[in-house]
């Protein structure tokens, strides 16, 4: 029965304090169907999603689930109800093994004892339909992401959920871990199940989804057939803008006669990257191209200092500097914009404009308050450079959008006016639109005199942006080459095969 209505919201409408997050919103779910739900950040997708599980409550609207009209108190009622979610953010219980994290609050019971034997069989078994050969028994935090965003479907799956809703469960995950999900998720649609999917990725959109809705500022803009909608014109739709005008940026020029501002040599540490060297001269992006895992974050953590380098050397400005510990990094003009923005930053109860000042304020000293004019100025300017969707500076930060949390990290970093920049992922998670701000800002930087080191996954971006790529595999750098020159296709194959021998490597 593909084509029967499994779920409609109606008008849906919700207020927060100074934003109309939703705005008589309709929304229509298929058994059998992946939809995609489509919008910048801040557009109102956690919400509609929150509010069908009980998180928010709506102000007005109607929910009908197979036809019935429901009102979902809190996530435990939408669970029962058969509304299954994994957020934005994995929330499982890390010390809890994995079997224990797929039944806490409903484990098997055989003669009054918790049934160990069931639960772990039973774990087993559906690690196995998402072809995960694991220790079920080991606890959560003992495995990646990945796993633990597998472990959190698993959940959803076992409790037979008739409507699964998945808010982006791919930014941490790479191309055959994507692959894999896509799989249960087809498998999962030929069961009956209606799946809702949000995602930024929108080669995926169009990978997996049948149907897809877009929802622009809390409205409605509308809901299409894939095959009835081009990407160019989801993005117009999407942003308002299209997508030459969106991305119609200007590399950096890097000067002939520039000096070199960051130089490390043979940097390394034991079970990090071995012996790496690179150079960026002032006003240059360098673009680092490579897989997760293949040493692009570690080598920018051991540039910083959040990860020890015990040999090697690194000459910031032309002189040698000692970095032992990120403070030190900061002190020198560096900033580090972490990739896991979640764990590392933010600060939920402080306001925007306090969560910006953070890294500023310790690079100038305690001693030196920042003037509340300064501050205003500066939150102000970040705001209106990002994007930022909030009324004003003094919104606390948990209750911004995803993305938009995101974002103020980012302006943290970029405001404490560094000479290096290094960027780890900073457009995972965000909009189109803001993804081209950001491209934007770093290029504006360099321009300014900043040299900035830009990790991405996303070898469009790379190309676009760099004067420099360099490709890392295995903890090690493979190449290095010219970003003006170089190809999506090249870089690929140096990451597939590992080869320096491809032409076009700069110097
Ligand atoms: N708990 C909250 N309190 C106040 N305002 C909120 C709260 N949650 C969300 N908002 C606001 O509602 C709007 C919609 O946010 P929502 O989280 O639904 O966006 P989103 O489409 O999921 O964006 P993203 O792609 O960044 O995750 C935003 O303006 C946000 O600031
Ligand atoms: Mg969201």
């Amino acid at each position: 029965m593909p084509n029967e209505n499994i779920l409609e919201m109606k008008q849906i409408e919700i207020q927060f304090p100074g934003v109309k997050a939703l705005d008589k919103v309709d929304f229509s779910l298929r058994a059998g169907e992946i939809h995609s739900l489509l919008g910048e950040n801040g557009a109102g997708k956690s919400t509609l999603i929150k509010c069908l599980t009980g998180v928010h409550h709506k102000d007005a609207g109607t929910i009908l689930l197979e036809g019935r009209e429901i009102q979902p108190q809190s996530p435990q009622h939408a669970i029962e109800l058969g509304i299954s979610t994994v957020y934005q953010e994995v929330n499982l219980c890390p010390n809890l093994t994995v079997a224990e994290n797929i039944f806490v609050g409903r484990q098997p019971m055989r003669h009054r004892q918790i049934d160990w034997k069931t639960i772990n069989r039973r774990a087993e078994e559906l690690m196995a339909r998402f072809h995960l050969d694991i220790d079920v028994t080991r606890p959560l935090s003992y495995y990646s992401t990945a796993v633990q965003q597998m472990v959190s479907i698993a959940r959803a799956v076992d409790i037979q959920a008739k409507i699964l809703i998945l808010d982006e469960p791919t930014s941490s995950l790479d191309d055959n871990e994507v692959n894999l999900l896509f799989d249960v998720m087809n498998d999962l649609k030929r069961d009956g199940m209606g799946i809702i999917f949000i995602t930024h990725f929108l080669d995926q959109v169009y990978a997996v989804s049948d149907r897809l809705t877009i929802l622009r500022n809390g409205h409605l803009i509308g809901t299409f057939g894939i095959k009835d909608i081009s990407k160019v014109e989801l993005v117009t739709q999407m942003v308002g803008k299209d997508m030459d005008t969106i991305f119609n940026l200007k590399r950096a020029e890097v000067a002939g006669d520039a000096r070199d501002m960051l130089s490390a040599s043979h940097i390394g540490a034991p079970g990090q990257v071995d012996d790496i060297s690179l150079t960026v001269k002032k006003g240059e992006l360098v673009g680092f191209a490579g897989l997760l895992g293949s040493g692009r974050t570690e080598t920018a953590e051991m540039l910083f200092g959040s990860k020890h380098a015990t040999k090697g050397e690194i000459v910031i400005d032309g002189s040698k500097a000692s970095i032992n510990k990120p403070y030190d990094a900061l002190k020198l003009g560096m900033a580090f914009c972490p990739e896991d923005r979640k764990l590392d930053g933010i600060i939920s109860d402080l306001s925007i404009r306090e969560n910006i000042m953070l890294a500023i304020q310790a690079r100038r000293g305690f001693m030196h308050p920042i003037s509340k004019a300064e501050q205003n100025e500066l939150a102000d300017k970040y705001i209106n450079a990002l994007k930022i969707a909030t009324p004003d500076a003094e919104k606390k930060i948990g209750e911004l959008s995803g993305g938009n949390q995101q974002k103020v990290i980012l302006a943290r970093w970029m405001a404490t006016e560094p000479k290096v920049l290094i960027l780890d992922e900073p457009t995972r998670g965000i909009d189109i639109g803001a993804k081209a701000e950001i491209q934007r800002l770093m290029l504006e930087m360099c321009g300014d005199g900043v040299s900035v080191i830009f990790i991405s996954s996303e070898l469009d971006e790379i190309i676009r942006c760099s004067n420099r790529v360099i490709v890392m595999r295995d903890r090690e750098k493979v190449a290095e080459l010219n970003g003006e020159t170089c190809s999506q296709h090249q870089i690929l194959s140096i990451i597939a095969e590992g080869s320096a021998a491809v032409g076009g490597a700069a110097e």
